[in-house]
């Protein structure tokens, strides 16, 4: 009997981590979700031998597909041990990739063993492949010889190296920091794991101590380089171009780690193991279950049955396709022309903007990234180009999904994340409130850590519903600023947004393709489109998971796999057309929105440079 391959995704979040196995048509055939717990008790009390159970760890999965959760010791994933830190527990992250694994294998077992009523032949699938797709920047430092992490990971959006970052950006001349952000794409930031390690070195004496000896035991990684040696026969010591290029160390040009990028952030290769730079589209190695009980982690995580599962399906398979998440949603958008813009709206919201295979350097606050790396494919068939990496510009919001779950945890102001589009929908307008979110500082194209989130134009009148609609135009005024940004970027004018004739005609952008938790919401996504104006129409993408997906196609696309023999192919396979409902325009009249961009500017400028 024939087996249909299926493609494996395995999507670390900084609030979640999901698995999902996808087709060659981007259907899902299963999916496991693990929303983390940011403190141990959270994680203590889930009691429930449900499948879709928040963060837990999976003892036992019965028959039903059901996955027993253990009910006690339970630590958090993410933890926030002082205001702006952020961290995370690397064996909680492989724990809670191996449970949502073992959820959706056993689905898969169980669904491949049925008989179909009415006596055709069961459809079997098998696992093909496995991509990944994770957070970025996020810093994890362990042992070589024990696999111990010798400190919990730090999180992208952690801003403990605010002082050291203030610091260096007015000692450091000028000709420096841009040759920095010129090689890197990365200007000195709290937001990429270069600070990160410097506070590491600074502050982790086991750290420091390892690495003044020169045996060369420590290894430097981010999320995907940690998943990828630990859950590999070869122990591969890698990560993708996409996740590289966000640690400040890689050049852009040459692919590689960088001496100058190094020696400014003091990083000695002969005193810390770097993990080896490589495309997206790659052979990460063989899947193997990580021995977690050697590194450390005391809990039982899978039962014998879920254990044979996971080694029974995914005895062999290869992991041939890695990307950082905000580059794997571009795939996952199809966005492989130059021009085509994404915004995803998770935690923070991230815009990247398709630059083709030359990187621009932003003078107008965007980063300079790459969207993805396919040597793979067939110049013949998918341009000359096409075997390139593929740079972009991109835009970060540090919070946007995260400042809905404020207003619900902090504020009270609702139940579920789902409500806030119908809490904004009761009010037309905000009545003059404006909302700054910055709770982490405001990232592009501002880059002012010193602002703190601020709300404006308060009065008695003010109801929640208004409160909500700043909430949501904060984040939408933020991607318009990022947009006119990387217009500008790009050698347009960032007046184009207002003026259909500044358009360029031969190259518009006329299309922002959305996709993450925020852009469900109809309401929020209208209001997206009306503070863009009537130049660009957001369209929304008809797969909710654009990042597992985009992890797929690179995993997929790889000569071992050919789930997708080219581009073409994956768009041809995988675009079901566009639905009328997923498209928003502006309806806003240009007046009025001209007035709150002017109102939202003036916010800014006031919200800037709170903090001492
Ligand atoms: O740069 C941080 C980004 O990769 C995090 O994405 O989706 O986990 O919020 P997300």
């Amino acid at each position: 009997m024939s087996s249909i391959p299926l493609i494996c995704s395995i999507d670390v979040g900084t609030t979640s981590t999901r698995v999902i196995l996808f087709t060659e048509s981007g259907e899902e055939i299963t999916k496991h979700q693990i929303e983390y717990s940011t403190s141990a008790k959270e994680g203590s009390k889930r009691n429930s031998p449900t499948i879709f159970s928040n963060e837990g760890i999976a003892l036992e999965i019965g028959k039903d597909g059901h996955v027993q959760v253990e009910e006690d010791h339970m630590g958090p994933t993410l933890s926030f041990p002082q205001p702006g830190w952020v961290e995370c527990d690397p064996c909680h992250i492989l724990a809670n990739v191996l449970e949502c694994l073992a959820a959706c294998l056993m689905r898969l077992e169980i669904s491949n063993s049925e008989e179909p009523l009415d006596g055709s032949l069961p459809t079997v699938y098998h696992v093909a492949a496995i991509g990944i797709a994770n957070m970025r920047e996020t810093t994890i430092i362990w042992s070589k010889r024990t696999g111990k992490p010798l400190h919990n990971g730090i999180v992208w959006n952690d801003t403990r190296t605010l002082n050291l970052m203030n610091q260096l950006n007015s000692v450091v001349p000028e000709d420096i920091r841009t040759m920095l952000q010129e090689r890197s794409g990365c200007p000195i930031s709290t937001y990429f794991s270069s600070l990160k390690w410097t506070w590491l070195y600074d502050n982790v004496p086991e750290i420091q101590e390892s690495y003044d000896s020169g045996e060369c035991d420590l290894m430097f990684g981010t999320i995907d380089t940690w998943l990828i040696y630990n859950i590999t026969k070869e122990k591969s010591f890698l990560t993708d171009i996409t996740n590289a290029s966000r640690t400040s160390f890689m050049n852009l040009e040459t692919k590689d780690y960088d001496e100058a990028l190094l020696e400014f952030w003091r990083v000695d290769t002969t005193k810390i193991n770097l993990p080896k730079i490589v495309p997206s589209c790659y052979d990460f190695g063989t899947f193997q279950l990580p021995d977690l009980k050697h590194i450390g982690y005391q809990r039982k995580v899978l039962s014998q049955d879920a254990e044979e599962i996971i080694m029974r399906l995914l005895a062999d398979v290869p992991i041939t396709g890695c990307l950082g998440d905000q580059s794997a949603s571009l795939v996952g958008q199809l966005a492989f022309q130059k021009g085509d813009a994404k915004c995803t709206y998770g935690t923070g919201a991230f815009l990247l903007y398709n630059t083709g295979d030359k990187k621009l350097v932003s003078k107008h606050g965007a980063v300079t990234t790459v969207g993805y790396w396919f040597p793979d494919l067939d110049p013949s068939v998918d341009g000359k180009d096409s075997v390139n990496p593929h740079y972009c510009l991109e835009g970060s919001i540090a919070v946007a999904g995260a400042c809905v779950q404020w207003l619900r945890d902090n504020l009270k102001l609702i139940y579920s994340s789902s409500h806030i589009g119908p809490l904004a929908a009761q009010a037309p307008t905000s009545a003059g409130v404006v909302f700054v979110p910055a709770f982490s500082g405001l990232f592009a194209p501002y880059w002012n850590p010193r602002t703190t989130g601020t709300i404006f134009g308060l009065t008695q009148y003010s109801k929640a519903s208004h409160i909500a609609r700043a909430a949501i135009e904060g984040v939408c005024f933020q991607v318009r600023a990022i947009l006119r940004a990387m217009v500008s970027d790009a050698g347009r004018s960032s007046e184009f947004l207002d003026h259909a004739e500044l358009q360029d005609k031969n190259n518009p952008l006329n299309t922002l393709h959305v996709d993450g938790g925020m852009s469900q919401s109809d309401v929020v996504m209208q209001i997206q489109a009306d503070l863009l104006g009537p130049c660009v129409s957001v369209v929304r993408s008809d797969n909710a998971e654009c990042t597992a997906l985009g992890s797929a196609i690179a995993a997929g696309l790889h000569k071992k796999v050919r789930v997708w023999k080219s581009l073409k192919d994956v768009s041809e396979k995988l675009n079901g057309g566009s639905d009328e409902s997923n498209m928003f325009v502006a309806q806003l009249d240009d007046e009025k929105r001209h007035h709150m961009w002017k109102r939202w500017e003036k916010a800014i400028s006031r919200a800037k440079d709170w903090l001492d």
